[in-house]
């Protein structure tokens, strides 16, 4: 096909998805852009490849993350040829295995321990490495797609089967990136869980009181 029918073609499909896509049903507390509450986590993905350049633009929003002292302590190591799929997939927890084994990309965000130019520890390499994942999370948005970042993942097989040097690297999270699908291959319950979630009160989120109620007169 010619390359602009292709991209009028891939025009019209976001059209399409964009006027059926049901409303969301999260609203803010105060107005934001819309960016933030339009990002969740599905995981009914198609299995459709993903074009290099929009992978390529997934990692270029991490790239200009925020990072201490200009570190930028990530890493991510993806996955989508369907035999690193597999190899992926099968690091993940069942659980996960179920729908996450259907993205086209899959991935893992990984924080580099120490500075590189002083080899002293970075404690924030991980809330570095956070803000990278979130930068891709956003611009996946931008381009129609969804990420699915995933806790759950055999830690210990996760190094040994990528690679990743523990002395050296922590790994972070597994992550799921893909185009929403109905879910048609999804278990009941987690079909149930198929849409977005809300969140605490703004008020549970930021106050100008200190000092911190301990979690225990918290829960009181
Ligand atoms: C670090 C991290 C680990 C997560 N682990 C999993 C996981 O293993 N499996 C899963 O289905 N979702 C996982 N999630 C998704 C969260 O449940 C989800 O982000 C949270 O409920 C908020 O919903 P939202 O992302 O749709 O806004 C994880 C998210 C993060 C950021």
């Amino acid at each position: 096909m010619h390359l602009n029918n292709r991209k009028i073609l891939r025009r019209t499909i976001r059209e399409i998805e964009m006027s059926t896509k049901p409303p969301n049903p999260r609203s803010s507390e105060v107005e934001v852009d819309s960016m933030f509450t339009d990002r969740w986590s599905p995981r009914a993905f198609l299995s459709d490849p993903l074009p290099e350049h929009q992978i390529q633009a997934l990692f270029e929003a991490a790239r200009w993350a925020p990072s201490c002292f200009n570190e930028q302590p990530w890493f991510f190591i993806y996955a989508t040829e369907a035999k690193d799929r597999e190899i992926f997939t099968s690091i993940l927890v069942k659980k996960n295995q179920l729908w996450a084994g259907r993205a086209p990309l899959l991935m893992f965000s990984i924080a580099r321990r120490k500075f590189l130019q002083s080899g002293k520890e970075n404690r924030h390499a991980p809330f570095d490495t956070g803000a990278a994942w979130l930068s891709l999370a956003l611009q996946a948005r931008k381009l129609g797609l969804y990420a699915h970042a995933m806790a759950g993942f055999n830690v210990e097989k996760a190094y040994a089967v990528l690679g990743v040097p523990k002395k050296d690297y922590q790994i972070m999270a597994a992550i799921a990136v893909g185009r929403k699908g109905d879910g048609e291959h999804l278990p009941e319950d987690l079909l149930q869980m198929e849409s977005p979630n809300s969140r605490k009160p703004l008020s549970e989120v930021a106050s100008q009181n200190y000092p911190l109620a301990t979690d225990d007169q918290f829960a009181e």
